[in-house]
């Protein structure tokens, strides 16, 4: 960042929590409002974030909101921006960290909701350092049984979203040569899963997004990268496993076809989130993490 790139700040604490520390999240670890992210062993407490600007999209729930809650817990100001204006809100009053979060209403699949938002943000601080793209939705269907309105309004969502909100914010972040861009995309980007077309296709395009947006912005200074979760327990799973006819055993489908044998948790996500948002992967452009119990890696 312009003026203090390396400005992460370490400070002493006396409290000796991981960020995540002992938890090796079995499904439904939730870290939950309050959690110290930014205490780390041994006292140390590390403020990758400190006075950042951040804005994370689809932050009222699951993984957008652990991410936000990191990203505040370790200094940063942080942007709520999603569809309902009151979950955002109910969203903002968990938060624990030093400055209290904006909240931004936005659908991200509307160019001018987009532009609106960004020009909210900056008129309130004057930058952005960081954009997270994690607003995103999920539906079944093969190629048969997708409609092309619901093919048009995942790729819609989870792809043009990530893309309008790039083209607001980018220039920003030109004018300082600064910023880190992270899209949440997907396991099933990486690979093909039985069944769900369109979402597939949405996450794979947007990892392509990110590949493109890094070559091109790498001359700014700006870094692009993707985190791909695998399947982690929040409320767009929970819906997608409850539609099924024996919600347990979906669930325990879920996860046995992963060599960890469980489920992610929106923590976990949040923190390979926030890792590729930091200063301390400066190196790192265009590069897409699979954060998911090593479902690709079979
Ligand atoms: N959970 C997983 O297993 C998993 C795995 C791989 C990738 N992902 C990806 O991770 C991201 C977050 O998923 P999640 O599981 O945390 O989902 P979630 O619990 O359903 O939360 C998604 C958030 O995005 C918001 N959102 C949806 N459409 C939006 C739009 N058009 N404009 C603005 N905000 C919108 C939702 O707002 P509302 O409250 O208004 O619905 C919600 O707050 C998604 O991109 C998802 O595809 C999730």
């Amino acid at each position: 960042m312009i003026g203090s790139r390396s400005s992460n700040s370490i400070s002493r604490s006396n409290e000796d929590v991981g960020a995540g520390a002992g938890c090796h999240a079995g499904a439904g670890c939730h870290a939950g409002a309050g959690t110290q992210y930014g205490r780390r062993r041994r006292g140390v407490v590390v403020m990758r974030f400190a006075d950042k600007v951040c804005v994370v999209t689809g932050a009222a729930k699951g993984i957008g909101l652990a991410t936000a809650q990191r990203l505040a817990a370790e200094g940063a100001h942080v942007v709520l921006a999603g569809r309902d204006g009151h979950a955002l809100e109910r969203a903002a009053r968990t938060f624990q960290g030093a400055h209290e979060p904006l909240c931004v209403s936005l659908d991200v699949g509307e160019d001018d909701q987009c532009a609106q938002a960004v020009e909210t943000v900056v008129a309130r601080f004057g930058r952005i350092d960081v954009l997270v793209n994690n607003a995103g939705i999920y539906a079944k269907g093969d190629v048969v049984s997708t409609s092309p309105e619901l093919w048009a309004r995942i790729l819609q969502i989870n792809l043009t979203g990530a893309f309008y909100m790039s083209r607001h914010v980018v220039p920003h972040m030109m004018r300082r040569r600064y910023g880190v861009v992270v899209n949440v995309a997907s396991e099933a980007g990486l690979v093909g899963i039985r069944g769900q077309l369109a979402y597939n296709v949405s996450k794979a395009a947007l990892i392509g997004l990110t590949r493109s947006l890094a070559v091109d912005l790498a001359p700014y200074g700006i870094r692009v990268n993707a985190v791909c979760p695998g399947t982690t327990w929040t409320p767009l799973v929970e819906r997608a496993v409850q539609a099924e006819s024996d919600p347990a055993a979906a669930r325990r489908a879920l996860e046995e076809c992963r060599p960890l044998g469980r489920l992610g948790s929106p923590e976990e996500i949040a923190a390979a989130v926030c890792f590729l948002a930091s200063d301390e992967c400066g190196f790192a452009t265009g590069a897409v993490l699979a954060v998911d119990g090593g479902y690709t890696a079979q």
